[in-house]
């Protein structure tokens, strides 16, 4: 007998499976308390991230409890800076820091040779999870990899940390835009060996996080956020034709339809500041993943059940994959993401 396409799958090719599925967006985290133990016995967050035990560990947490339709890798969009030579330390309660690089003089700091040596444990925990989903009977789960898109990645890489205002990276992108172009050809470049090397050790879909999308204006938005998106899934396709990708351009509200349109993505992951009328119109160009506010979930209660059954009822006619409209916020109750997991279950269209 022929296996049953996983529903997250089914989805992604743009057809509706009898029920929703679902997955979150950090699902493996802070909010955990079996990942607080995990992480201190590693020590640190990237001992965890290069250490495929650990990462393939922390990956099925959350499935265990949840049983959500996808497993997401667990690293970073940050191990592409990493991997290129650039600094990378994530200090407790702050966040990333590295050495920024400001203009095209500092690319000089970069080097595409030796990324692999880097992320080959990353590679590494892909192959190891798939057999542990097998092994501990998820056979309708899918696993995403993932990784930042240029524009995001490159905020970092020059602000140095995370940023409010972005005037770094945004006055880099603006005096300067042809030396600007060569660090997102560097970051587009190094990801699409990155996210190709993924699908080679079993991933089966992949999602591109542009986590700030949404500080740029049009034109800005169509050369560093559209154009690199869509040779890296131009790339893809050519390498690996049926993987699915999904994009997530956060904060693009009026520009996600042109997104959509040109960059050549599968499916288009919404935050919560896209409206539920707008959400059913992107549905028709392809499947829309979201868009539950992180802070709904945190907060919980009567509110939380009835925004979860608005999205739902909005959505499920057409392909939907459930989700948030951004990463589980850290102090977020186990109980509340439970009862989420519950009520999309027991959904019915
Ligand atoms: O469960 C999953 O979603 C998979 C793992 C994952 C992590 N980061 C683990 C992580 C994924 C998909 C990411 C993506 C990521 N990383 C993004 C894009 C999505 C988004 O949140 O906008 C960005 C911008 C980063 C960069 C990053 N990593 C920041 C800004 C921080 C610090 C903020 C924070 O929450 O601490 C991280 C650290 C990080 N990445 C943690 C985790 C679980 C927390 C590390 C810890 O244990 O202290």
């Amino acid at each position: 007998m022929q296996a049953m396409t996983k529903p997250f799958l089914t989805v992604l090719k743009d057809q509706t499976s009898q029920r929703v599925p679902f997955w979150l967006m950090r699902q493996a985290g802070r909010y955990l308390p079996e990942y607080r133990d995990l992480r201190a016995q590693a020590g640190g967050f990237l001992d965890m991230v290069y250490n495929p035990a650990f990462a393939c560990e922390v990956t099925l947490q959350p499935l265990r409890r949840f049983g959500m339709d996808a497993a997401i890798l667990f690293s970073d969009i940050l191990v592409i800076p990493h991997a290129l030579g650039q600094g990378l330390t994530f200090e407790v309660g702050e966040g990333p820091r590295l050495p920024p690089i400001r203009d095209e003089n500092g690319l000089k700091e970069l080097n595409l040779d030796k990324i692999d040596t880097v992320l080959n444990p990353v590679y590494e925990t892909v192959a190891k999870i798939r057999e542990e989903l097998k092994a501990e009977g998820f056979d309708q789960t899918a696993l995403i990899g993932f990784a930042g898109a240029p524009w995001t990645v490159a905020t970092y890489m020059v602000e140095g940390s995370g940023s409010k205002e972005f005037l770094h990276v945004k006055g880099w992108a603006y005096r300067d835009p042809a030396g600007f172009q060569k660090l997102i050809d560097i970051v587009t470049e190094t990801t699409i060996h990155y996210l190709s090397r993924q699908a080679e050790s079993g991933a089966e879909a992949l999602q591109l996080f542009d986590s700030w999308a949404g500080v740029l204006d049009e034109k800005q938005f169509a050369r560093w956020v559209i154009a690199p998106t869509k040779k890296i899934i131009a790339a893809l396709k050519r390498i690996h034709p049926d993987i699915p990708i999904i994009g997530f351009p956060r904060g693009a509200g009026f520009l996600y339809e042109r997104y959509a349109r040109e960059t050549g993505v599968d499916a288009l992951g919404l935050d919560q500041t896209v409206p539920l009328a707008q959400a059913t119109a992107l549905q028709k160009i392809c499947p829309v993943q979201g868009n539950l506010d992180p802070a709904c979930l945190l907060s919980g209660g009567p509110e939380m059940e009835a925004r979860i059954t608005e999205i739902l009822t909005a959505l499920s006619d057409g392909p939907f994959i459930f989700n948030l409209g951004h990463g589980v916020i850290k102090d977020t109750p186990v109980v509340h993401v439970e009862r989420l997991a519950r009520i999309i279950e027991a959904f019915k269209r």
